[in-house]
């Protein structure tokens, strides 16, 4: 692992997860300064990860504090507190530091604003199965970034998962696919569910049978070598009664609602960036 010591600003959902699949990596918590806002939050992650925690409710310079020494700097704040935090944590960062950051909408070219000329930046947009080691994270970098910096970068985020490098105007695209991806998901189930329920099951017999379904056919396509669509044909007999409900969701042109979500999502992306 090329990382040497890490700070973490920031370690609600996203952070937790990646500081997680970092140690499960085997990376020593004693290299870990992670902050919080609450002195609970700060407690409660020394105690269960064994790194060394700063609340800044009790320490206000804890993000300053943090990054002291920090070949790496990840910031898992939310969007509107990112630059604010790197301007506080400026003055201690190693001039050679890498920042990197997890903030929807937030530019390299902000960022690189907000810190020393030598620091590095790259932006990353993972998703939530980075909890459970599955994210899909993208990942762009900023000027100052060296093919080593890029490298460490990846090993970071490859200890939750898959990770792919792309252009920063890609990376709200990116988001509207896997960013979000795991509500579209979690929403295909939701209704999937009601419809078993509306054919009798009950709550627990309906979820089961849905989440179990859609847990089973994506492990099967993992496992297996063939395409989604290879997949379903083997499902759908000539004729038979698969054929008829796929029929129904043909109709309802899935693929164009699809794209109608997606260009919503980006158009807010823009949106947020331009700060509104
Ligand atoms: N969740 C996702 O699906 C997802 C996906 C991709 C990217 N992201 C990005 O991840 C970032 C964090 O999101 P999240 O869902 O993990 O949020 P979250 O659970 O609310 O975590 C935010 C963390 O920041 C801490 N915090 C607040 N103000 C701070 C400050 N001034 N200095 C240091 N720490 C501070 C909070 O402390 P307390 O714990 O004490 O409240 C908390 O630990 C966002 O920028 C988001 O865009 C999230």
């Amino acid at each position: 692992m090329n990382i040497n010591r890490i700070a973490i600003l920031g370690s609600g959902s996203m952070g937790t997860a990646i500081l997680s699949g970092l140690l499960a990596s085997g990376f020593d918590s004693s290299k870990v300064t992670i902050t919080t806002k609450s002195e609970a939050n700060a407690d409660k992650l020394a105690d269960e990860l064994g790194v060394t925690a700063l609340a800044l409710e009790t320490q206000p310079t804890a993000n300053a504090d943090a990054v002291a020494g920090a070949d790496v700097v990840l910031v898992a704040v939310k969007p509107a507190y990112v630059v604010e935090v790197l301007k506080e944590a400026a003055q201690t960062l190693s001039a050679d530091a890498l920042v990197i950051s997890v903030a929807a909408g937030i530019t390299t070219a902000s960022m690189e604003a907000a810190v020393p000329k030598t620091v590095a930046v790259v932006r990353s947009m993972p998703n939530t199965p980075a909890i459970v080691g599955r994210a899909v994270t993208g990942i762009s970098t900023g000027s100052r970034v060296s093919d080593k910096q890029l490298e460490t970068a990846l090993e970071l985020f490859e200890t939750v998962g898959r990770v792919v490098v792309l252009p920063e105007e890609q990376i709200d695209a990116l988001s509207t696919i896997s960013g979000s991806g795991p509500a579209y998901v979690f929403y295909l189930i939701e209704q999937l569910t009601l419809a078993a329920q509306e054919m009798g099951f009950a709550e627990d017999v309906a979820a089961m049978l849905v989440e179990e379904t859609f847990a089973g056919a994506t492990e099967l396509l993992s496992a297996s070598n063939q395409s989604p669509e290879a997949l379903r044909n083997q499902v759908t007999s000539p004729n038979g009664t698969t054929m008829q409900a796929v029929a129904v969701l043909e109709q309802a042109e899935l693929a164009k609602l699809f794209s109608k979500a997606t260009a919503a999502a980006l158009a807010r992306a823009k949106e947020i960036a331009s700060g509104k």
